[in-house]
């Protein structure tokens, strides 16, 4: 949104109110040594001030439906034309519009529109808009059955080391990106929003993105702009109606055989909390006959070993409240970001190694400019199996009721290198953890 920023003014009053107020900036102002980071980079828009769809993802809705958003920067009908081969678009589907705005910055119209019912495991080629020059772009839809393969990582940002871990995932062959949290690290400059859209398109428009949300998402002001979460609700609309939520900051969905669970780290979780409730209704309707595994994403995480982010009510409170109710329902694997580096806990419960508890996991190596999070704990802790600090991104590939395999792919420059992998077995084929 060239036309519509005022980078100067809004970088003012960031610094300005980073000064006053800076509890609310998390990480940004953490006070431990990284490695020189790298900067952000410049992705201009292709064609500033026009009705060309920009900023191109999807997310799964139901198990057969895709959310197709995008923005335009002038007026454009929220229309998705698509079918299964290339220029040939016989059906169509017509969602809503909507903009926000944040100090002086006002977004471009942002395009909502819900398609299908499709078929699993089938391309899609789509176009967004009404207009015959507008692009063609295609999604794979998730297979219905095992196996399935996931890309996660969280703390993603927009530099050069983000483009790397970009690619790596790319290559991969993955069925559908998991993000724990910090999508942008926009930090208030809201066309930074803009610039990552751009950034994650050629991904995020082929296959489905679900995110959770991190501390960099909640962009809250003291009196000027009192809202949390603006542009991250307003760009980044997830599943929650579906899944009985009523907040776009936690949800969940069945992929596959998987049942994923997405819960928000920056909002009420104590036990009378909207999102308790939530969570310990959502887990009472799982029938493990359907989906063997439970994965659930939180942005702090629970048990880590690195000297960054030790301490926060965001990981200790949140522990405190929610990890029986992951206990009891025999949760598979927590993945957690925030911290920007990567560890492995064996499968743990109330800080004891426990095998009917979930493996949690930190994967919050996605490059952004802070830099990476390098010193830990010493002793590490004998639950922490795997520590490192360095950018890259996994991948779980569930291959049926019982098995799943988990890799940590570390970036050595441009290579993606296999540095952690285990295999993951369901719980409750565990006649130990029966309940
Ligand atoms: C998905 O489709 C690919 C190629 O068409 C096929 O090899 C694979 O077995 C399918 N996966 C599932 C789970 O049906
Ligand atoms: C785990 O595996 C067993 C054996 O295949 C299966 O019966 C069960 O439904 C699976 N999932 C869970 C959590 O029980
Ligand atoms: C599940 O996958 C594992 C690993 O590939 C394999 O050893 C096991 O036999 C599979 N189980 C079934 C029921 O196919
Ligand atoms: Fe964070």
């Amino acid at each position: 949104m060239a036309i519509k920023r005022r980078p100067g003014l809004v970088l003012a009053v960031f610094t300005l109110m980073g000064l006053a107020f800076p509890v609310s900036f998390g990480a940004i102002v953490q006070g431990y040594n990284r490695p020189p980071a790298r900067k952000d980079l410049d992705i201009p828009a292709d064609d500033p001030g026009s009705a060309s769809p920009q900023q191109v993802h999807i997310s799964v809705v139901g198990e057969d439906k895709m959310r197709v958003t995008w923005i335009t920067d002038s007026p454009s009908p929220a229309t998705v034309v698509y079918g299964t081969s290339t220029g040939v678009y016989e059906s169509s589907a017509t969602g809503d519009t909507s903009s926000y705005t944040y100090l002086m910055y006002t977004s471009g119209d942002i395009h909502d529109v819900v398609i299908g019912p499709l078929k699993p495991n089938t391309t899609y080629y789509y176009r967004c808009g009404s207009s015959d020059s507008d692009p063609e772009f295609s999604f794979k839809t998730p297979p219905a059955a095992f196996p399935i393969t996931f890309a996660i990582v969280g703390d993603l940002g927009q530099t050069e080391w983000t483009s790397s871990t970009l690619e790596h995932i790319d290559k991969a062959n993955h069925d559908m990106f998991l993000l724990p949290g910090d999508l942008s690290y926009a930090d208030l400059i809201q066309n930074k929003w803009d610039s990552f859209g751009r950034l994650v398109q050629p991904l995020a428009s082929k296959r489905p993105w679900m995110v959770t949300q991190g501390n960099h998402e909640i962009e809250k002001i003291p009196i000027v702009h009192s809202h949390a979460f603006t542009a991250y609700n307003a760009r980044w609309h997830m599943p929650y109606e579906e899944s009985g939520s009523d907040s776009n900051l936690y949800y969940s969905f069945n992929v596959a055989g998987v049942h994923v669970i997405m819960l928000g780290s920056y909002t009420d979780f104590d036990p009378s909390s909207a999102q308790y409730q939530w969570l310990q209704a959502d887990l009472g309707k799982v029938d493990r006959g359907r989906t063997p595994w439970i994965v659930v994403l939180i942005h702090a995480p629970w048990y880590n070993s690195n000297k960054a982010h030790q301490g926060e009510s965001e990981s200790v409170d949140m522990k405190e409240a929610m990890e029986d109710l992951l206990y009891q329902a025999r949760v598979d694997v927590v993945y957690a970001g925030h911290v920007h580096a990567y560890e492995r806990f064996t499968r743990v419960y109330k800080a004891q190694a426990n095998n009917c508890g979930p493996v949690h996991i930190t994967i919050g190596d996605g490059g952004n400019r802070e830099g990476l999070a390098s010193e830990y704990l010493n002793p590490q802790p004998k639950i922490s199996v795997f520590r490192e600090a360095s950018f890259g991104h996994g991948q779980l590939v569930v291959v049926n009721a019982t098995h799943a395999r988990w890799t940590w792919h570390r970036n050595e420059d441009s290579e993606t290198i296999a540095s952690d992998s285990i295999w993951l077995t369901n719980l409750s084929s565990d006649p130990a953890c029966k309940k």
